[in-house]
């Protein structure tokens, strides 16, 4: 790469970088080392793909593509029932389509023989802490108090993060 492109590129990421720590800024005082972690692995400036290729029978990898989808959906359900104080419906939703009760529904036992152990500790890592957050969002029906409800949904979305960081499918 040219020397001058090459500089460009550095300061416009740069740029970006400071634009989204920034935005961050306003909304949080203290940043987790998890944070910086998931930041990293999602640089949409990457040019480069590590992820470990792993190879899932055709109609499991459509299931499984379909199930992440719910996922994504469910994690958008959760924040809506949160946000209208909905904690026991922001509880069940992520105990039955994403804790420990949602690993029938998944077939998980099927996918996982076709997981390297690192994928099947990541997704079990998700089931629990689904659960986990189940437990804490019931607890906000008690208390009122969303914070610690927030502070386990973004533990679970790390728990995704952390897995797409490392796989992808073939
Ligand atoms: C055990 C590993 C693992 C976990 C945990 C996991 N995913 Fe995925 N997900 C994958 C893989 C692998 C892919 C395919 C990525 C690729 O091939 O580039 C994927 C793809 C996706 C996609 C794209 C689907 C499509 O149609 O292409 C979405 C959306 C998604 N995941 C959402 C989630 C959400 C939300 C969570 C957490 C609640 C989650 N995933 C947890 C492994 C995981």
């Amino acid at each position: 790469m040219n020397r001058w492109v090459f500089g460009l590129a550095v300061v416009l990421g740069g740029g970006l970088a400071g634009a989204t720590n920034a935005a961050d800024d306003a909304g949080h005082a203290t940043h987790h080392p998890m944070d910086q972690a998931g930041a990293a692995a999602a640089t949409p400036q990457a040019t480069r793909d590590d992820r470990q290729l792993v190879a899932f029978p055709g109609m499991l990898r459509v299931h499984t593509l379909s199930n992440m989808r719910d996922h994504l959906q469910t994690l958008g359900e959760i924040q809506g029932a949160l946000a209208s104080g909905a904690f026991d419906k922001a509880s069940e939703l992520a105990e039955q389509r994403l804790g420990m009760s949602s690993l029938a529904m998944h077939g998980a036992h099927e996918v996982a023989q076709f997981m390297p152990k690192g994928m099947q500790d990541a997704g079990t890592a998700m089931h629990r802490s689904a659960s986990r957050f189940a437990l804490v969002a019931k607890d906000a029906s008690a208390t009122g108090d969303l914070r610690p409800a927030l502070a386990a949904l973004s533990k679970l979305n790390q728990t995704c993060v952390a897995c797409h960081a490392a796989y992808r499918l073939q």
